[in-house]
C-alpha cells in the first residue's frame, strides 16, 4: 500500500522517482471502514493514497494544480466519488438511486420508450443483454428493470469502481426495501419508514438482474466467439443482444455531451475511436440483434446500413438483427 501524506500534493506525485498517474485515491474521513476500503481500492488500482479527511477543501479549491493531478478517487463513508480537482464540477458517481435515474424507473416509458423498442422487449419477452459500453450504468438498469438480465462490460478501470460501488450500494438498498416490506406487514403505521419507502418506490418488485466485469469488451466477446467455435465449454456466453452506446465522438451543441457529467467521463475514458471494431465483434456474438445508440445525425457505424431505426428527439437507436432471424419474428 502506499500511502501520500502531503500538504502541497497538487505537485506532482511521485513513487520511486516515477512520475505516476494523474489519479489519486483518498479517503475523506479517518473512520477504519473508509480507509479500509480505499486502501483495499489504492492497492486494486495500484495508485497512490491519499489522506483527505484534513485538506480535502483545499484540494478541491486549488485552482492552480497541474494536469498531473487532475482526478481523485475519494472515498466517503457513503460513496466512491471521482472528482476533479481544478474545476468546481460535481463529482462523478454511480448513483442508481438518483432522482433521475428514479424518474426514468417511474416516468420513462417503460417497455415503450425508444431504448426498451430497440432492445426488443415485449410484454412477454425481455432477452438478455450484454452492455458492452456499461459507462454510469444509467440504461443498464433501465434495462434491468425491464426484465432483462443485463451483463455490463467496462473498460475504464475507475469507471469500474464507480459501477461497483454503485453495485454494491443498490444491494445494500435492496435488503432495505426486504426488511422495509417486512416490518410494513407488522406494523402497519410507519413514520420515518414512509419516507424511505416512497423513495425506493420505483425499485419495488423488482428483481434486478445486473452483474458487471471490467474488461474491454473486444476482449470479451474475442473469448465468447472463440468458446463458441471450439464448442469446448459448457458455459459459453452468449447475449441474445448486445447494446452498444460509444462516448460520442464529437462535441455538438445541445447533445448529452453538454451534460457536465458525460463531459467528465468522456475526460476520464477519451473517445471510443475503436468501436467499430467491436461493433463487427458484437455482430458475430449477440444470437438477436445489436443496437447502436448514435447521435441523431452521425454515420452508421462501420458505415454499415441498420435494419431498423429508432428516431429520438437528441439520439437514435440503430438495430442490426441477426441474419438468421427473419424480420417478420422481431
Ligand atoms: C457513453 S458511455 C456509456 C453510457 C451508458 N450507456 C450509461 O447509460 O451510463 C461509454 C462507456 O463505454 C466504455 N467503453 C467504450 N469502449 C469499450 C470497450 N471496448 N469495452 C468496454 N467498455 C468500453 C467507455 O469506457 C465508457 O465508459
Amino acid at each position: 500500500m502506499k500511502l501520500f501524506e502531503t500538504k502541497c500534493w497538487w505537485l506532482p506525485v511521485t513513487v520511486k522517482n516515477k512520475k505516476v498517474m494523474n489519479i489519486v485515491v483518498g479517503f475523506t474521513t479517518k473512520d477504519e471502514d473508509c480507509i479500509a476500503r480505499a486502501s483495499l481500492l489504492a492497492d486494486q488500482l495500484q495508485l497512490p493514497l491519499l489522506d483527505l479527511s484534513e485538506s480535502s477543501k483545499k484540494i478541491i479549491n486549488c485552482n492552480n494544480c497541474s494536469d498531473s493531478c487532475l482526478l481523485l478517487l475519494a472515498v466517503t463513508p457513503d460513496r466512491l466519488e471521482l472528482r476533479q480537482t481544478i474545476k468546481r464540477v460535481k463529482p462523478l458517481v454511480v448513483d442508481f438511486f438518483s432522482p433521475t435515474m428514479r424518474y426514468r424507473l417511474l416516468h420513462g416509458g417503460g417497455r415503450k420508450q425508444l431504448l426498451a423498442k430497440a432492445i426488443g422487449i415485449r410484454s412477454n419477452y425481455a432477452p438478455s443483454v450484454l452492455d458492452a459500453t456499461a459507462g454510469l450504468g444509467k440504461d443498464a438498469l433501465v434495462l434491468a428493470a425491464l426484465g432483462c438480465a443485463v451483463h455490463m462490460l467496462e473498460r475504464s478501470p475507475i469507471i469500474g469502481a464507480l459501477l461497483q460501488d454503485g453495485l454494491v450500494r443498490l444491494e445494500k438498498m435492496s435488503q432495505t426495501l426486504l426488511l422495509q416490506l417486512t416490518q410494513a406487514t407488522t406494523f402497519p403505521v410507519w413514520s420515518e419508514q414512509n419516507k424511505l419507502a416512497k423513495f425506493l418506490q420505483p425499485y419495488c418488485g423488482l428483481n434486478l438482474d445486473l452483474k458487471l466485469t471490467i474488461i474491454d469488451a473486444a476482449t470479451f466477446i474475442g473469448h465468447c466467439l472463440q468458446k463458441k467455435v471450439q464448442r469446448s465449454d459448457a458455459d459459453i456466453y452468449v447475449p441474445e443482444v448486445i447494446y452498444l452506446d460509444p462516448m460520442y465522438p464529437v462535441v455538438q451543441r445541445k447533445t448529452a455531451l453538454n451534460k457536465e457529467a458525460m463531459r467528465f467521463l468522456k475526460r476520464v475514458v477519451g473517445d471510443d475511436c475503436d468501436i467499430d471494431e467491436l461493433f463487427l465483434y458484437a455482430l458475430q456474438l449477440a444470437t438477436r440483434r445489436v443496437v447502436v445508440k448514435r447521435p441523431r445525425s452521425a454515420p452508421h457505424l462501420a458505415a454499415k446500413k441498420p435494419n431498423i431505426i429508432f428516431r429520438g428527439a437528441s439520439c437514435r437507436y440503430d438495430v442490426y438483427l441477426n441474419s438468421k432471424i427473419s424480420v417478420a419474428t422481431i
